[in-house]
């Protein structure tokens, strides 16, 4: 009876518990999956999908890719302080000395002071005065956060230098001169050898040495010698640079400079280690000078081209965008230099009259001179050696023309709100379309992000250049946004993007954030054409007592120190995305791809925000059309394992052997650093059982592009 009783309720519960099963079953039964589809021919890839931006950030050329290791080497970097000296004074007991900054420009600095100038761009030197010589007094050079010390590394050191202590000039009638020239009193003993070395901070360990023979003159002279260290020396970033005496006098300094061997030895050129990182990125084009760089603070502190131009002695520097003032040994040949030395094209933007604190040149006469320039600059890299600027270049050692098809008309003109950019971009393109007809003017504003804010003088821009800087949860949300842009164009160019998680380098999250994102943009390359991630470079010195710390931007690229050198997982996908690339999308469609939904803000109650479900596993395909090779990126940016089948419809013939490279972690948190540099990097693998259809499992936090070889 009691059973019977029972019978329908535990019927009822058994039919429920099977249709529990049934659904959770008929859950599970539903893969994900992604198709290929191989009989259609899809899009092209752009040949130039994947770049280079940069700028001077982070300290990413000073103390950063330009090799110079001698910081504030012409001493206009602090007008108060000589930044990055000090004086050296081993004997406190028996010596007397001092440094200080002579500003030579100044109207109001004595007439003493302002006669130590070499010319218009070295109008600042160091002053040592030696009053009374101890075993060795000295100046000394930190360089940036250290001065990097290898075994059996020879170094390129040279100065101007004079040394005058009681000289009096020959007094001509009427000459403006002091009474009592400073120093006059001190016995001038400049002549003879000064020692130059590589040491420790106290100076107890010497790593390289050698010696100059100052002559007996007021007039500046350049000495040059080479310094080599010993090969037992252990590497260190913990050296200063010195030049030392042990006699009294008063001794100048200007244009300080020490080179380590430099990539392909170029003279002035660029660390060996950074380069070939980006070389190992095999970028398609490199965007230069910025970025707020290009900008300034002010017009006046626009990136002054002509000025970074020929020897060091004429460069005087500029005020920078980021906190420092760039040396800009990095100049615009510099920048062309390594376009070709890393095969990519450059990609030249243009000062457009805009600049950082919101003043702006309005189209028309004002900004002609500015157009002018542009036509100028862009004829130093394009002209044959017949034209002005183009024999400019050839007569500072490049002859021949460099390659440019693409100029950027300033940088995030959006921020002028007064949309003086619709007739700035006007006049610009105008000017350099009549001259250069083959060339193609970006717009530095963006329909998408700016819609009130268009270019409507003239005919369409060709090409916009849109900048994201968002966290993951938004790359995610974001990732298809480029699936539903007019085919018809304007074509896209994301100059600046990253996805900001990790400080100062990007951590695993930001790298599933990236490659994510980097999916959309590649299957729609045939609009999106040209990416680059932005900043590129990083110094990743803390702060010192003397100094702040070395960065302004955190989620960066590739980080370093003096000595050495790191990519972080973003970088490390940058990397695979564009080593695996086809010419030809592969048209593809997924189903049941699991979505997950971001945890509530505060600032969505404010904003009146619901967080939309984002996809967990993100996808896109090309294809070599020569090899046949396909790439299929997946990314899982859960902590779980994800099942996706694969089919690859039309595929005839299809290799049971594939590639499998893979970035992946366990934590989001986890990065790569200067001590753990290669926690975080790709791991190639071959794998088997590729078919038709067949399912791979994807690991949780992870990167992955299969290589698969199928005919159709
Ligand atoms: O990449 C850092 C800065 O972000 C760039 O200088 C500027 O263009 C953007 O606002």
């Amino acid at each position: 009876m009691k059973k019977d009783l029972f019978q329908p309720a535990s019927t009822c519960r058994l039919w429920m518990l099977g249709l529990f099963v049934f659904i959770a079953a008929n859950t599970q039964a539903q893969p994900t999956s992604i198709t290929l589809d191989l009989t259609k021919p899809g899009a092209s890839v752009s040949p130039m999908l994947y770049g280079l931006m940069t700028e001077e950030i982070n300290h990413s050329y000073d103390g950063g890719l330009y090799a110079e290791l001698i910081r504030n080497r012409i001493f206009k970097d602090n007008p108060t302080r000589p930044e990055g000296w000090s004086l050296v004074q081993d004997d406190s007991a028996g010596s007397k000395a001092t440094i200080k900054l002579i500003a030579a420009n100044p109207d109001n600095v004595p007439f003493d002071e302002r006669r130590h100038a070499i010319n218009g761009a070295l109008q600042t030197c160091l002053r040592l005065t030696v009053e009374k010589a101890g075993s060795r007094v000295g100046v000394a050079n930190e360089g940036y956060w250290g001065i990097p010390v290898r075994p059996g590394t020879t170094y390129k050191a040279s100065f101007y230098i004079k040394g005058s202590g009681s000289f009096q000039p020959p007094r001509r009638p009427g000459a403006q001169q002091p009474a009592q020239p400073a120093g006059s009193q001190i016995e001038d003993n400049t002549a003879g050898p000064l020692t130059v070395t590589i040491e420790s901070p106290d100076g107890k360990t010497v790593y390289a040495k050698g010696t100059i023979d100052l002559a007996k003159s007021i007039f500046w002279k350049k000495y040059e010698l080479s310094l080599t260290t010993g090969t037992d020396v252990k590497p260190t970033a913990d050296a200063r640079f010195v030049i030392s005496t042990n006699r009294t006098g008063l001794y100048y300094f200007n244009l300080v400079s020490l080179f380590p061997p430099t990539y392909k030895d170029r003279p002035n050129g660029n660390r060996p280690d950074l380069m070939k990182m980006m070389v190992d990125m095999k970028p398609r084009f490199l965007r230069f000078p910025g970025g707020n760089f290009l900008e300034g603070p002010l017009i006046t502190d626009a990136f002054p081209w002509k000025t970074t131009l020929g020897p060091l002695e004429n460069r005087p520097g500029h005020r920078g965008s980021w906190s420092y003032r760039p040396s800009d040994g990095m100049g615009l040949l510099e920048f062309l230099l390594w376009c070709e030395d890393i095969g990519a094209e450059p990609v030249l933007a243009v000062y457009a009259g805009y600049s950082l604190n919101g003043d702006h040149i309005d189209a028309g006469p004002l900004l002609k001179p500015w157009v002018d320039d542009a036509l100028e600059e862009i004829e130093y890299v394009t002209g044959d050696a017949k034209t002005l600027w183009g024999a400019r270049r050839a007569a500072d050692g490049h002859p021949a023309p460099f390659k440019l098809k693409y100029i950027e008309v300033g940088n995030e003109d959006w921020f002028d709100r007064t949309n003086s950019y619709d007739g700035r971009f006007n006049q610009f393109r105008t000017a350099i379309e009549a001259k250069y007809p083959q060339l193609v003017c970006i717009s530095s504003i963006a329909d998408a992000q700016y819609p009130n804010l268009k270019v409507t003088t003239g005919k369409k821009p060709a090409v916009l250049d849109e900048h994201y800087y968002r966290n993951s949860w938004a790359m995610w949300e974001n990732a298809s946004q480029y699936d539903s842009y007019d085919r018809k164009g304007p074509k896209i160019f994301v100059g600046e993007w990253a996805t900001r998680e990790g400080a100062p380098t990007t951590n695993l999250n930001a790298a599933l954030g990236d490659a994510a994102w980097m999916t959309g943009m590649e299957r729609n390359s045939d609009i999106v054409i040209m990416s680059c991630y932005a900043p590129l470079f990083v110094n990743v010195n803390t702060a010192t007592a003397a100094m702040p710390r070395a960065w302004q931007w955190d989620s960066d690229l590739i980080g370093y120190n003096a000595l050495s050198s790191f990519g972080s997982p973003s970088y490390y996908v940058q990397k695979i995305f564009s080593d695996y690339l086809g010419d030809k999308i592969v048209p593809a469609t997924a189903e049941n791809i699991p979505t997950q939904t971001r945890p509530l803000t505060r600032r969505d109650s404010v904003d009146n925000i619901t967080p939309k479900p984002v996809p967990m596993v993100f996808y896109a395909a090309t294809r070599d059309q020569k090899t046949g090779a396909i790439y299929l990126k997946l990314v899982n940016t859960t902590g779980k394992q994800q099942p996706v089948e694969i089919n690859l419809k039309g595929a005839a013939k299809v290799s049971g052997d594939a590639t499998l490279v893979v970035i992946k972690g366990d934590k989001p948190e986890d990065t790569n650093t200067i001590r753990d540099p290669e926690k975080i990097v790709p791991v190639t693998q071959k794998i088997t059982g590729v078919s038709p259809t067949f399912t791979r499992t994807l690991d949780p936090y992870s990167v992955n592009i299969l290589q698969l070889q199928a005919g159709k």
